[in-house]
């Protein structure tokens, strides 16, 4: 397909983005390494490596508790990220801003801190059917602690959650609250979620946006989604694994108990009693991953300063294009068409399993990534155990997309 020209990036521009990662320069064997993975994790510009090694050569020490100079500067570092942070989902507080290890705890303190005191036997979880195993399991878990139910909004056979079902469900059941995904990792649709949460602020029901794609392919802006609580990880944002976010409105994360118990989220303990900081210590029990924080503030401040709405229509350019090469091959049947589609193209190939599919691409230096995607419940939605995903990122380049494209073709020829 032709891309608009309006949609194409400079090739300086696309350059200067594309050297700032210095693992993208490689060769895999004789291949140039073309990484199409990135919804499982995205790679890291030098920013972020610079600002972890700078991190761990001059300032490395614990925080909060030191009055000597390294742990003043750790601490300053650790809390000018959580600042950036809030400054880029447009958090009205740094303090709604709490670090996690990653989307999955960030789901998981949301349900055991703040749901498990609310739900009651027969309340509902209102999720979709297109969710990561990380915003279902917790949910389960946490209903089998109290007697809710899971109730999942389906989803249509393009992949788009039936705005109809989801309205029903809100207005029939007895939701206590509802968690849904923002863009799907397994299909890549661009979910509604202004509608979503008006919906369910009608409802008078909580909510939670789980933003591990979102936040690197849209602007987040949880003032004006107006969401209860937003979670997402670092390492899909061009920052270090092990750290992520969790944003939650003021008034919540206030009432909420802690999560966890140990250093650094207490006021005073003693064996009669203990009480506790407030947010965000509260839910920082311990030593905290520092070194991943200030990689999480480095790569939102490089990720910042990019041209950001161009590239992101560079990526859906490359999606499109990928999308339309490989729709074009004999036995391609590309899984999830939504109208709103980022970053991702998940196909079959006729009887081709998709761990072959992606071996055969990584013997010419593709990366792409081949199974369920975390999304059991979804592929089951669709009668398949898995499919092989391309997932695009701002530095990938159309000769990548096309290289993909090839390399399927080759691939359906082996297996006609
Ligand atoms: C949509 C979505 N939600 C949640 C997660 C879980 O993220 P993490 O494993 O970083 O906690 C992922 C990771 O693939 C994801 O894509």
């Amino acid at each position: 397909m032709l891309v608009d020209n309006a949609q194409e990036i400079a090739p300086e521009t696309l350059a200067e983005v594309r050297g700032a990662f210095p693992i993208l320069g490689q060769k895999i064997g004789d291949h140039p390494l073309v990484y199409l993975d990135n919804a499982a994790t995205t790679q890291k510009p030098l920013a972020v490596i610079d600002a972890v090694t700078r991190y761990y050569r001059e300032d490395n020490a614990n925080i909060h508790r030191g009055v000597h100079a390294l742990s003043q500067r750790a601490t300053s570092a650790y809390e000018d990220a959580r600042a950036a942070v809030a400054r880029f989902i447009g958090a009205p507080d740094t303090r709604q801003i709490v670090f996690t290890r990653g989307t999955t705890e960030a789901v998981n303190l949301v349900a055991w801190s703040f749901a498990r005191p609310r739900l009651k036997k027969g309340d509902v979880i209102l999720l979709t059917e297109m969710e990561h195993h990380a915003n279902i399991v917790p949910w389960q878990l946490v209903a089998e602690a109290t007697g809710a139910r899971v109730v999942p909004a389906p989803v249509t056979d393009a992949g788009e959650v039936d705005m109809d079902a989801f309205r029903k469900l809100l207005e029939r059941e007895p939701v206590a609250l509802a968690a849904f995904v923002y863009i799907s990792n397994s299909l890549g649709t661009v979910n509604p979620v202004e509608t979503m949460l008006a919906a369910a602020r009608a409802a008078g029901v909580p909510t939670l946006v789980d933003a591990a794609q979102a936040v690197s392919q849209r602007p987040v802006d949880v003032a004006a989604l107006d969401c209860d609580f937003l979670a997402f990880s670092g390492h899909k944002l061009f920052g270090p694994t092990g750290i992520g976010v969790l944003y939650g409105k003021q008034a919540h994360l206030e009432a909420m108990p802690p999560y966890q118990g140990g250093g650094d989220m207490i006021a005073n303990v003693s064996f009669a009693g203990t009480t506790f900081k407030g947010p965000p210590e509260r839910f920082e029990a311990g030593t905290p991953h520092i070194a991943g924080v200030v990689g999480l503030g480095a790569a939102v401040e490089w990720f910042e300063a990019q041209p950001r709405e161009r590239l992101w229509a560079h990526e859906d350019a490359l999606v499109r294009r990928a999308t339309e090469g490989l729709a074009g091959i004999d036995g391609v049947r590309i899984v999830g068409t939504a109208r709103e589609k980022a970053s991702v193209v998940s196909f079959l190939l006729a009887d081709a399993h998709p761990h072959d599919i992606g071996t055969f691409l990584d013997a010419e230096g593709i990366a792409i990534r081949a199974g369920h995607h975390c999304c059991q419940p979804l592929m089951t939605r669709y009668g398949i155990t898995g499919t092989a995903r391309a997932s695009f990122s701002i530095y990938n380049t159309m000769e990548e997309a096309d290289r993909l494209v090839t390399a399927v073709r080759r691939v359906a020829r082996f297996f006609s």
